[in-house]
């Protein structure tokens, strides 16, 4: 029998972080064809969102299938257990190259397990090291690592995950500058100070295994761009007090922001970092930490000392991943990759003072290829989401759109060019000013 609110789905995929009982139908994507998305139906969606933030070069893109298909020809899969494969080898070695001072890689399939094994990396470090009262981790509020349990735990967002607070481990969280300044409340700069004085003091008991946080902004959290300096202090106060900094990189590295190793551009020197999303260009799921020498060699010992890192995946350092993301990396080198994010960045930013000035705008904040709109106004009580009328209003206009809270996300492909850009951030604000808000 149907539930309530439940609408006579065609689907029977349950969708990711979806009300399933909103929607009577989802457009079913048959074909990705450059900066575009194509139904069913025949629409052409413009990806405003690159396909959850990981598309680099577009859909269908020549290069990158020919690497999976050259690879998928000679060897799919074989384990990192035992064994090891050229393609993973490979891309560990580029990666090592590409990201400044670190020595090792670890492969998982997503963002969120990279930053799961980035916590227990922390973590073990301390145990290997004999100071096993050394287990907490620290994080920014409004952070977001990710849906798995740790992830969660570090990354809380009470709005998404509340169901589950009693089951998360405490971490202990610093409230962080970047976001729209309440009328009235604290300035950026004041939030700012706070939050470091507030480090200094909790991380000198000497508890504190890590502090996680993005590297250059909060993406999820609501698109919250830290105050130029911020990352770089945060590092020194790290440093100051023997606590390891984890730098989630998986949505503002590998060019999002304009730099391949963000925190390069921040000033941070992190002990772990995290990739994902974008390195293998959007074609397959693969996920990378990246470890310091000094935390790497922690771990090494006798086989019965127990010091090895207790994490693997089936399919960890999978080779069709592998010859996605060396392909890809080629390409940024190839295409002058970050020359186009830099123009691209202008494009988007552009627009920063004409969409502030619109109604139903409170703040725009933007950097590199990503840009944040907060709305002042949300869905109508008791009817679809913000999320659901926002994406209904972009197809509409022809882009792809996807909300977060109140946020309406521009994160798209990293190699759109201006005249894309120009269409994408047109049709988001002619969607913006159609879709039925509240007022
Ligand atoms: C900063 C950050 N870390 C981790 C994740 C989790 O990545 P995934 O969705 O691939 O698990 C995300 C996803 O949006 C993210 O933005």
């Amino acid at each position: 029998m149907e539930q309530a609110g439940e609408q006579a789905l065609s689907s029977v995929v349950w969708h990711p972080n979806t009300q399933m009982g909103e929607w009577d139908e989802f457009g079913e994507i048959v074909q990705g064809r450059g900066m575009h998305l194509i139904d069913k139906k025949g629409r052409k969606l413009l990806d405003g969102v690159a396909s959850m933030w990981c598309n680099v070069w577009g859909h269908s893109r020549p290069e990158l299938v020919r690497a999976i298909t050259r690879q998928a020809a000679r060897l799919q899969h074989s384990p990192l257990f035992n064994l090891t494969n050229g393609p993973a080898e490979e891309l560990a070695r580029m990666l090592i190259e590409t990201i400044p001072g670190m020595h090792r890689v670890f492969y998982s399939d997503n963002g969120s397990t990279a930053m799961e094994v980035a916590f227990k990396m922390a973590i073990q470090y301390w145990s290997n090291e004999g100071d096993s009262g050394r287990n907490r981790i620290a994080a920014l509020s409004n952070g977001y690592h990710g849906d798995t349990f740790g992830a969660m735990s570090v990354g809380y967002m009470p709005g998404f995950f509340g169901a589950f607070k009693g089951q998360l481990f405490p971490a202990v969280r610093f409230d962080a500058p970047g976001g729209r300044e309440a009328p009235g409340g604290p300035t950026d700069k004041e939030i700012e100070e706070e939050c470091l004085g507030n480090m200094e003091e909790r991380f000198a008991d000497g508890t504190i295994a890590a502090l996680a946080m993005e590297s250059g902004a909060q993406v999820a959290g609501g698109v919250r761009i830290y105050p130029r300096g911020f990352q770089r202090r945060v590092s020194r106060i790290c440093k100051r007090h023997g606590v390891l900094l984890i730098l989630d990189e998986v949505a503002t590295g590998l060019g999002r922001l304009g730099s391949m190793a963000e925190y390069e551009a921040q000033g941070g020197r992190p002990d772990i970092a995290a990739y994902g999303k974008m390195l293998t260009g959007g074609y397959l799921t693969m996920s990378a930490t990246l470890a310091t020498k000094k935390v790497y060699d922690s771990f090494l010992g006798g086989y019965d000392e127990n010091r090895h890192l207790f994490h693997g995946h089936t399919y960890t350092g999978n080779p069709l991943a592998a010859a996605a993301a060396i392909e890809n990396l080629r390409m940024y080198k190839r295409r002058n990759l970050l020359d186009k994010v830099a123009k691209g960045a202008r494009v988007l930013g552009g627009y920063t003072e004409e969409i502030s000035g619109m109604g139903r705008v409170s703040d725009v904040r933007h950097a590199g290829m990503l840009m944040g709109i907060e709305l002042s106004r949300g869905a109508p009580k008791g009817g679809p989401s913000t999320n659901k009328i926002i994406f209904e209003a972009g197809r509409r206009n022809g882009v792809y759109l996807r909300t977060l809270g109140d946020v309406v996300m521009l994160v798209p492909p990293l190699a759109m060019g201006p005249a894309d850009l120009r269409r994408l951030v047109e049709g988001t604000v002619r969607a913006v000013r159609e879709a039925p808000l509240d007022g």
